[in-house]
């Protein structure tokens, strides 16, 4: 039977056991899914232990997505222009790659609730963090041209900007809430309106265009104050949930060689957040 497991710290309210064992269920494989709490100072031996133990291949999260990378043994070159791993495959000769699928999972769980005709439009990421870089490198591979970056430290946008190679421009966080009716998809980046987060709202929505798309990818709550203000002003949202699922599928996908169906756990994760 082949195993699978989530690595982090803290790592009790993650959801990805859930998720990833109703699809092994619902698909009939001969798997399992367990979470496994990873302190930081016991990464290099927990990486071992999975190798040993024969894991067949794992999620990575919170506090590990960076650090993990000098203990495997492959990186697949999107993943290395992150900087950082959020799955991990054991290939057929037994050597352990990583990948990173969380920014293709935000573009997909964007498309999935708009549609892929966006691709020409204008793209306002607010953020410029690890998430950021990961989605404004997938929606370039997905086909999206004109990508802006507002962040509290321009230089960490611009940096951002300067890696993607295409007419990228790194602004301020007042300058975009000023142009914000320029936009057509703004993404929200930051741990703003997290629940345990002191701060709900990176850039004011006043100038918000009413057919603009705004997403979320904080999913915990669901309705971050953020997307609550834009739903008020009209706009189409689009919550974080999305991204958490996806990127998951991406993972099972590389694992099993099937993309599992995102409908079959969307009802059960919504239960869970409560
Ligand atoms: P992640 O890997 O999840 O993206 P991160 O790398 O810690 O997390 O990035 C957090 C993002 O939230 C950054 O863009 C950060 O802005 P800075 O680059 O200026 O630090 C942003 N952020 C965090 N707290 C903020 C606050 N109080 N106001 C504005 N932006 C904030």
């Amino acid at each position: 039977k082949k195993w699978y497991a989530v690595i982090g710290n803290p790592i009790e309210h993650s959801m990805s056991p859930l998720m990833h064992s109703t699809w092994i269920e619902k698909e009939g494989k001969n798997a399992s899914y367990i979470p496994v709490h990873v302190l930081p100072e016991n990464l290099e031996a927990a990486v071992t232990s999975l190798k040993l133990l024969g894991c067949s291949g794992w999620n990575v999260t919170i506090p590990h997505k960076e650090s993990i990378i000098p203990f495997l043994d492959e990186i697949d070159d999107t993943a290395a222009q992150m900087g950082a791993v959020n799955t991990v495959v054991r290939m057929q000769d037994g050597r352990y790659k990583g990948y990173n699928t969380d920014g293709l999972g935000f573009v997909r769980s964007l498309e999935e609730a708009v549609g892929i005709d966006h691709r020409h439009k204008s793209v306002l990421l607010i953020g410029a963090g690890g998430a950021a870089r990961g989605i404004a490198f997938a929606l370039k591979q997905t086909g999206y041209r004109q990508i802006n970056i507002a962040n509290r430290t321009i230089s960490k946008a611009q940096a951002i900007c300067d890696d993607l190679d295409i007419e990228a421009k790194a602004l301020t966080l007042e300058r975009a809430s000023e142009d914000l009716d320029r936009y057509d998809i703004i993404i929200q980046t930051t741990a703003a309106g997290l629940n345990k987060s002191e701060f709900s709202m990176p850039i004011g929505l006043k100038r918000l265009s009413k057919t603009a798309i705004v997403a979320d990818i904080v999913y915990n709550p669901m309705m971050t104050p953020f997307l609550k203000e834009a739903k008020r002003s009209g706009a189409t949202i689009v919550t974080g949930l999305g991204m958490f699922i996806h990127q998951g599928a991406l993972s099972y996908s590389y694992w099993m060689g099937s993309y599992p169906n995102a409908k079959d756990v969307e009802e059960l994760l919504l239960r869970q957040i409560g």
